[in-house]
C-alpha cells in the first residue's frame, strides 16, 4: 500500500485524483465540523468551492430542510445560518437537514478531489476509526492537506502523519513517499500534545484572538468518533457501520 501526502491541494489538477483512493483533512476546522455535524445526524454535506455556488445549491432545495454553513476569515458569512465551528452543528439543529458548506480551504480541497474513486474525510476525531477502514481497504492513498492560503499547515500535517502512523500499527507492508515519512516525523515532534501544537499553529492563533478557542479545544480531541464520512456524489455521508471490508465498501461514490 503506497501513501503519498500532498501537503496542499494546489500543486495538483483535479484529474490528478482520477480513480485514486483519497482522504482530505483540514482539522482546523472544516473536516472536524464535517464530522460533527454528521454524527449528530445531518442527513449530508454538500461542500461547495464558492460562496454564489452555495447560495445557489441552498436555493434550489428545500429551504426548512437545508442549511447554509460556513466561513469567511474564520466568521460566518452574512446570511448563512451557520459559520464554520463543530459546537454549532449540535444535533438540535442538523439533525435530519442537509448542510451546504463553504470554507476557505477545507470544501475547496473536497470539491478539488472530487474525482477520486473514493473520497474520505479526516480529522483528529476519527483517525483510529478511520485507519482502520483503510488498512482493511488497502489502496494506495493520497492524503490531501486543505492547508492554509495554498500553503502548508502545521495543523493538517501532523494529523496525516498521525493517520500513517495509525495504518501502519494495522498494516505493516506500506510504502511511504517522501511527503508521508515527513508527516510522520512532524508528528512524532508535534502530536504528542494536539492542543498546544494547534494552539502555536498560524490559523489556530487566527482563532483564538476571533474567539474560538474552544474549538481549538473540541478539534483536538484524538479518537473521539468513530464515523466515516465519505463524498457520494455531490454530498459528504456516513459510511453504514457495517461496512468494514474491501468487499462491502462502496466501490463507486455516485451508489
Ligand atoms: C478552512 O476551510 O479554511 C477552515 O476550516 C477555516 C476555519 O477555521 O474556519
Amino acid at each position: 500500500m503506497k501513501i503519498n501526502i500532498l501537503f496542499s491541494p494546489v500543486s495538483v489538477e483535479e484529474l490528478y485524483f482520477t480513480g485514486k483512493t483519497s482522504v482530505v483533512i483540514d482539522a482546523l476546522r472544516a473536516t472536524t465540523t464535517i464530522i460533527t455535524a454528521l454524527e449528530n445526524g445531518a442527513k449530508e454535506i454538500i461542500p461547495v468551492g464558492t460562496v454564489e455556488f452555495a447560495v445557489k445549491v441552498s436555493g434550489g432545495m428545500f429551504g426548512w430542510q437545508t442549511l447554509l454553513g460556513g466561513e469567511r476569515n474564520t466568521k460566518k458569512i452574512e446570511g448563512f445560518a451557520l459559520g464554520n465551528s463543530p459546537l454549532e452543528y449540535s444535533a438540535e439543529i442538523v439533525a435530519g437537514k442537509s448542510v451546504v458548506l463553504y470554507t476557505t480551504n477545507g470544501t475547496k480541497a473536497i470539491t478539488k478531489a472530487k474525482f477520486s474513486s473514493k473520497l474520505f474525510i479526516c480529522a483528529f476525531l476519527n483517525i483510529a476509526a478511520l485507519a482502520k477502514h483503510l488498512s482493511l481497504l488497502n489502496q494506495d492513498l493520497e492524503i490531501i492537506c486543505s492547508g492554509r492560503s495554498n500553503n502548508f499547515s502545521m495543523e493538517d500535517s501532523v494529523c496525516a502523519g498521525k493517520l500513517i502512523s495509525e495504518i501502519e500499527k494495522l498494516n505493516t507492508d506500506l510504502i511511504l513517499s517522501d511527503s508521508a515519512r515527513a508527516s510522520q516525523s512532524l508528528n512524532k515532534s508535534f502530536g504528542k500534545n494536539i492542543l498546544k501544537m494547534m494552539q502555536e499553529t498560524e490559523h489556530g492563533k487566527i482563532l483564538i484572538e476571533n474567539g474560538f478557542e474552544e474549538d481549538l479545544k473540541f478539534c483536538s480531541k484524538l479518537n473521539s468518533s468513530n464515523v466515516i464520512p465519505y463524498l457520494n456524489g455531490q454530498a459528504i455521508k456516513l459510511l453504514p457501520d457495517n461496512v468494514n471490508s474491501q468487499q462491502d465498501v462502496p466501490d463507486d461514490k455516485t451508489n
